[in-house]
């Protein structure tokens, strides 16, 4: 459905395809509010900045799909980048043909606990309704778990993305861009020790499906230890978090990384923000005095992503 602005979305396949060949990658930023949706549009505006706004079935069942596609209409209008809405994390058909039929510009399907051959078949079903909608289609294969130092051999070949899988799970479903399990994983708890990610298998990935195919990386977010820190200064209890070192990126994106994903860089700013104010004015209780500093600390985390993502003036 095209959306009630004259400008429009973007799907992600054409915003991948470039920075694929410019070697850098999209952040990807997950949105559940107006406040969250305008700093990450303002840092993206600023910085001449592509970006892709997703939105989780958790977003959708917070805020409702409409209220969002209404916000993002908004966006569109008061910016001039290109910006692609996507889906993070679809479970099944039903939820990734309500957003397309909503006018989003891109859907993740995510078949990844289900077995090779079901999540092809699930992938392909979406796929088929997609693409002749001009609607740009991700998928995962690979399971993106906290994983151990010391984890074995065979334990990460049963856990990581398999190179031959990769292949001919492209080639079988016709999917633009692929989430895969190297090391990362959701949260702010991602290493136990130190932050290790499988670059040989990424390599092998790459080779597999080619240097012209976007690869994503999940959970992706670095866990800054100044957010963290202004979060439990200020009453949290976030403790032996760690994320994934910013050195790591541009190394990922050398390597076929076109679309980073970041949650819960936003939610440590957003909520260190709000945090701060009502520690510091215990008397405030109007909702812009703490949601307007929050607002401020989430545009400038995305302003450093999309530096370290080497986005700025790619719009
Ligand atoms: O990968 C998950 C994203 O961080 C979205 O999280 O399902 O709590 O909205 P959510
Ligand atoms: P983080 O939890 O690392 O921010 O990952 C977010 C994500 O992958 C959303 O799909
Ligand atoms: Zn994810």
């Amino acid at each position: 459905m095209p959306l009630c602005t004259s400008r429009q979305l973007v799907p992600t396949k054409e915003l991948l395809q470039k920075a694929l060949k410019g070697k850098y990658a999209l952040g990807a930023y997950n949105v559940n509010n107006m406040e969250l949706l305008q700093a990450i549009v303002e840092a993206g505006n600023e910085l001449k900045a592509p970006l892709i706004l997703q939105v989780s079935a958790g977003a959708r069942k917070y805020a409702n799909q409409t209220y969002l596609i209404k916000l993002v209409e908004a966006a569109l209008d008061s910016s001039d980048i290109p910006i692609a809405l996507h889906l993070d994390h679809g479970e099944d058909f039903e939820i990734c043909k309500a957003c397309i039929d909503g006018g989003f510009s891109s859907v993740m399907i995510d078949g990844s606990k289900h077995p090779f051959e079901e999540n092809i078949a699930l992938v392909k079903q979406v796929v088929d309704y997609a693409h002749p909608r001009n609607v740009s289609v991700e998928a995962e294969l690979g399971r993106l778990a906290g994983v151990e130092d010391n984890i074995s051999v065979s334990e990460k070949d049963a856990i990581y993305t398999n190179p031959a899988e990769a292949k001919e799970f492209i080639d079988r479903t016709g999917v633009d861009s692929l989430a895969i399990a190297i090391g990362t994983s959701h949260g702010a708890y991602k290493f136990k020790g130190e932050a290790k990610l499988d670059f040989e298998r990424l390599a092998e990935i790459q080779k597999a499906v080619g240097d012209d195919f976007p690869l994503v990386l999940h959970g992706a977010s670095s866990v800054p230890e100044e957010l963290v820190k202004i979060c439990n200064d200020n009453g949290a209890e976030i403790k032996g978090s760690k994320g994934v070192p910013e050195e790591m990126f541009s190394k990922a994106t050398q390597l076929g990384v076109a679309k980073i994903n970041v949650d819960t860089d936003l939610r440590l700013a957003f909520t260190g923000g709000i945090r701060k104010v009502m520690k510091e004015s215990p008397s405030e209780f109007d909702p812009r005095k703490y949601l307007g500093p929050a607002r401020a600390a989430v545009k400038e985390i995305v302003k450093h992503k999309i530096k370290v993502f080497g986005t700025d003036g790619k719009a």
